[in-house]
């Protein structure tokens, strides 16, 4: 058993064949709630281009489509998860609103001042450097925008460390506001998504 939570573990940070893209299924269902808390703050505000950092199976993007009119671009550093991405995508990608590249977000191809939203679900665990990652988001962000990352909080993944115990770099919410003002971000504030278990980080850049 260990091995085995092991190996799907480590299917999170990097999904790969079918494996990831059954991992990825099961995770569009388990986290259907922070899914929710990132729509309906992008639902409220007016975006022209919005990034989506580690968009996996493209779930997250194909639920933002509805309540916005931005492009959506995305950045995953997993070729697997692009293609599954684009097939859930299809047409959106074939319309050029929603875009998708493989590569890391510590170093980003956009210019400065891109964006007016970057979400995140789930991804900063596997960033190589979480500053660093954050600087550039910084960066690309538009003044005024905000950064929605929803993540699980330290208790809730410290319970199921035989899965996160290999690969996954676990924070708490103070981390999350020392990475974020280190990251030159004007205020960190957290919203809990569901009570202990996951809370969203919003990084916003006045
Ligand atoms: C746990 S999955 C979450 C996928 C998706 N956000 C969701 O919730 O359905 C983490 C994703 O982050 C991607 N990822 C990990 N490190 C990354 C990095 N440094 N830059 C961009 N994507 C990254 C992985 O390839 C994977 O698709």
């Amino acid at each position: 058993m260990g091995k085995l939570s092991e190996y799907i573990g480590s299917q999170f940070g990097d999904p790969r064949g079918i494996v990831g893209r059954v991992c990825c299924f099961f995770m569009n269902r388990i986290n259907q709630a922070m899914y929710l808390s990132i729509v309906s703050k992008v639902g409220e505000r007016k975006c022209s281009r919005i990034l989506d950092v580690g968009y996996g199976n493209g779930y997250l993007i194909e639920r933002l489509r509805p309540v916005t009119r931005a492009v959506i671009y995305g950045i995953d550093i997993s070729e697997d998860m692009k293609e599954a991405a684009e097939n859930r995508n299809k047409n959106a990608v074939l319309s050029g609103r929603v875009r998708l590249s493989v590569g890391d977000c510590c170093s980003l191809k956009f210019r400065d001042s891109s964006f007016d939203a970057v979400t995140s679900v789930n991804t900063i665990y596997f960033w190589e450097d979480p500053v660093r990652g954050l600087k550039e988001i910084h960066r690309v962000l538009k003044d005024g925008g905000v950064f929605y990352n929803a993540v699980y909080s330290k208790e809730w993944l410290d319970k199921t460390k035989s899965y996160t115990e290999k690969g996954f770099k676990i924070y708490d919410k103070q981390d999350f506001i020392a990475f974020g003002i280190e990251a030159g971000f004007s205020d960190v504030v957290i919203e809990d998504i569901v009570e202990k278990r996951n809370y969203l980080v919003k990084f916003i850049k006045l």
